[in-house]
C-alpha cells in the first residue's frame, strides 16, 4: 500500500485500534491527522484534541483540518458501559456529522472506513428502524429521533453500531456514484485494547462464557490496522458498501 502525499484523517488515534491505524498508515507514507479527546501518545503529523460527541466540538475540529483530505478513517467509540447519550453521539451521530463536514474536502478516489463491531452483525432485525434513523441526516435530526424513539441502554452500543452499518451501507452508493468516494466499515471482534473489560462489564460473565470457544484470542490492534488501510487504499479501489468482519472467523459461527 502506498499513502505517499495522502492526507488521512484518523479519529480515536489516541489509544487502541485508531492509534495502530494511525502508526499504520504514516508507515505506509501517509500523513495522518488525529483527532481525539486525549493528547497522542505517538507521533503524528498533526493532532487535533476534540470531544466528536458534540457538533459545534466537531465543527471547530473541521474547521483546523487541511482544505484537501483524502480518507477518513472513524475509529474513536465508546463501549456500552458509557452513558446512552453518549454511545448515540460518539458512535453514531458524531460520527456522521464529522463525516458530512469532511466530505466536501475529499477528492474523487477519497474513501471513509467505519469502525462498526461483530455486536452490530444483528442489523437486519432491526433494518427498518436504523433506515428511519439514517433518513434524519442531521445530528439534530438524529436526537430528536431518538426522542422518540428511544433504545434501551443494556443494548444500546449494539444499537448503534447497528445503526453504522446501515447507514454506511445507505449512503455509500449515493457518494460512490455521486462523487467516486468509496465508505465501508470493518466489524472487528473482540480486540485487546483498553476497553476490552467494558465490553465483558457490558455482555456479563454469561455472554462471554458462551462465547469464548468461538475464537482462538482477542485480536491485536494490529490485526485490525491494516484491513483499514487497505479499505483506504488504492487495492480496494472498487470496494464499496462493504462490511468486513476482522474477528479470527467469530461472526461465523453464528450461522
Ligand atoms: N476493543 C474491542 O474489543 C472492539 C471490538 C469491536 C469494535 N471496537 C470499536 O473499535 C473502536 C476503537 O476502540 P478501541 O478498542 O481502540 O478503544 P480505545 O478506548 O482504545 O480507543 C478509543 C479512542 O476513542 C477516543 N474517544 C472516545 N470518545 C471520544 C470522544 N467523545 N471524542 C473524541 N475521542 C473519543 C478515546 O479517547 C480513545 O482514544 C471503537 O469504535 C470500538 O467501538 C472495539
Amino acid at each position: 500500500m502506498n499513502f505517499q502525499n495522502q492526507v488521512v484523517v484518523v479519529t480515536g488515534s489516541s489509544s487502541g485500534i485508531g492509534a495502530e491505524t494511525a502508526r499504520c498508515l504514516r508507515s505506509q507514507g501517509a500523513k495522518v491527522i488525529g483527532i481525539d479527546r486525549h493528547p497522542p501518545a505517538l507521533t503524528l503529523d498533526a493532532f487535533v484534541q476534540a470531544d466528536l460527541s458534540e457538533v459545534a466540538t466537531i465543527d471547530a475540529a473541521v474547521a483546523q483540518l487541511p482544505v484537501r483530505i483524502d480518507h477518513l478513517c472513524n475509529v474513536a467509540g465508546v463501549p456500552g458501559t458509557a452513558d446512552g447519550a453518549t454511545v448515540a453521539r460518539v458512535n453514531y451521530l458524531g460520527l456522521r456529522h464529522l463525516t458530512q463536514r469532511v466530505l466536501g474536502r475529499m477528492p474523487a478516489g477519497g474513501s471513509v472506513v467505519n469502525v462498526a463491531s461483530i455486536l452490530g452483525h444483528e442489523w437486519p432485525q432491526r433494518a427498518a428502524m436504523h433506515k428511519a434513523l439514517a433518513a434524519c441526516e442531521s445530528f439534530d435530526a438524529g436526537l430528536a429521533w431518538l426522542a422518540q424513539n428511544p433504545v434501551a441502554h443494556d443494548t444500546c452500543y449494539q444499537y448503534f453500531k447497528e445503526a453504522l452499518i446501515v447507514w454506511s451501507t445507505l449512503q455509500s452508493q449515493r457518494w460512490f456514484l455521486d462523487r467516486g468516494i468509496r465508505m465501508n466499515c470493518v466489524a472487528p471482534g473482540p480486540v485487546m485494547t483498553p476497553i476490552l473489560g467494558d465490553f465483558a462489564a457490558m455482555l456479563g460473565a454469561e455472554r462471554v462464557q458462551r462465547d469464548a470457544h468461538r475464537i482462538k484470542r482477542p485480536a491485536l490492534a494490529d490485526e485490525v490496522a491494516p484491513v483499514i488501510a487497505f479499505l483506504c487504499s488504492d487495492a480496494a479501489r472498487w470496494v464499496s458498501g462493504a462490511t468486513v468482519p476482522v474477528d479470527g472467523g467469530m461472526a461465523s459461527t453464528y450461522l
